[in-house]
């Protein structure tokens, strides 16, 4: 009995298990299956078999030949899967509930309210800032003219991490960092004109008009000879855009240790068209952007000379401005993720009191 083909069967076999690469696999099939391997090999021996055997051996070897081919192929196929999966591993999960481009989604009515504003203060001049939500103690409140323990921090309670730095309670913890950007130019005759939108953090009760997490922009011009009448002008200018019609304003005293003199500038309700309504705590009023001539202290603080530099300042509350905007009557709803609410703004929609929208 020619018992070669059954010893060459069992080493394949054994060689076959240790393999984990397709590549090994196919040194294996060149190994056994090519020209100068060990099937090719067995039958040149089989010219020397006698020929009663011959038919038997052939036989033989072709079983083992087709075997070889088989495990080859079906450990190629095993080899190939897994290699797949290993790459669908390694690839970063994928969300399947991703809106396909058919239902493309749409822009946060804040982003929409954001753009606009920018826009319109791009072409007074201004250029518009980044900066971190992340700040600390001297940024959110020293250099603005807060020091420790002053009771207008108590109004901005915030979320503070374990670095000791916090969340900024409102967009002017930048103040002092684009006043030190732009410091030279200044010095150089170039008035400092800057927007500098941002998500805001305080600790809040929440309610249909106060929210934790919320949206601001701030501004600030500083120059030579920068009045009141300037900061009215810029002010009156923007919210007529925004809104595109005349909207009712009324300027009261405000107090912030960043300004002085401070005000708040208050837009009438368009929810409730100043009949007073929850949104705007039946006062008829929202109070929308506090402003004021940006403090000695602060200039100094930023090594801007208060005896040869004035500016003004305001901070305007775009979650707010959105709500006036679009008729939104609970601020609750930006943060919300509710896209049936969220997606019903386009850019040209905004309301007038009596079609305001449901949220
Ligand atoms: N940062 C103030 C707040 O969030 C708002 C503010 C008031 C900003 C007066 C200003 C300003 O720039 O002049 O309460």
């Amino acid at each position: 009995m020619f018992e070669k083909p059954a010893e060459l069967k069992k080493l394949f076999e054994e060689k076959l298990a240790g393999v984990t690469a397709t590549a090994d696999v196919e040194q294996l099939r060149i190994e056994f299956l090519g020209k100068k391997g060990s099937v090719a090999a067995l039958m040149q021996e089989l010219r020397n078999i006698p020929n009663e055997q011959k038919k038997e051996a052939g036989q033989a070897i072709n079983e083992t030949k087709q075997f070889v081919e088989n495990a080859i192929a079906e450990k190629l196929e095993e080899l190939k899967k897994l290699e797949e999966q290993k790459l669908i591993d390694a690839c970063e999960s994928y969300d399947e509930s991703m809106p396909t481009d058919n239902d493309i989604g749409s822009y946060h009515p804040i982003t929409l309210v954001r753009r606009e504003v920018e826009n319109i203060f791009l072409s007074m001049g201004f250029s518009i800032e980044d900066y971190s939500e992340i700040t600390d103690d001297y940024n959110c409140f020293e250099a603005l003219n807060i020091p420790k323990h002053h009771p207008a921090r108590d109004m901005q309670d915030t979320y503070y991490l374990s670095t000791g730095q916090l969340l900024k309670t409102h967009t002017s913890a930048a103040q002092n960092t684009i006043l030190r950007k732009y410091k030279s130019s200044l010095e150089n005759g170039n008035p400092i004109r800057a927007i500098f939108p941002g998500r805001c953090f305080r600790n809040e009760k929440i309610d249909a008009c106060h929210e934790n997490t919320f949206f601001q922009m701030e501004g600030m011009m500083v120059d030579k000879d920068i009045s009141i009448s300037n900061l009215i002008y810029f002010m009156k200018t923007m919210l007529s855009e925004v809104f595109q019609r005349d909207i009712t304003v009324r300027l009261r005293p405000g107090f912030f240790p960043f300004v002085e003199p401070g005000f708040e500038l208050d837009i009438q309700c368009s929810i409730c068209g100043g009949k007073g309504c929850p949104s705007c705590k039946d006062s008829g009023w929202l109070e929308l952007c506090p402003c004021g001539m940006i403090h000695p202290n602060v200039l100094t603080a930023a090594g801007i000379d208060p005896e040869k530099y004035i500016g003004f300042a305001f901070g305007l509350g775009m979650t707010r401005l959105a709500m006036m905007r679009y008729g939104v009557k609970d601020i609750r709803v930006f943060n919300s993720g509710n896209l049936k609410a969220l997606s019903q703004f386009t850019e040209k929609s905004f309301t007038k009191p009596e079609e305001s929208k449901e949220a």
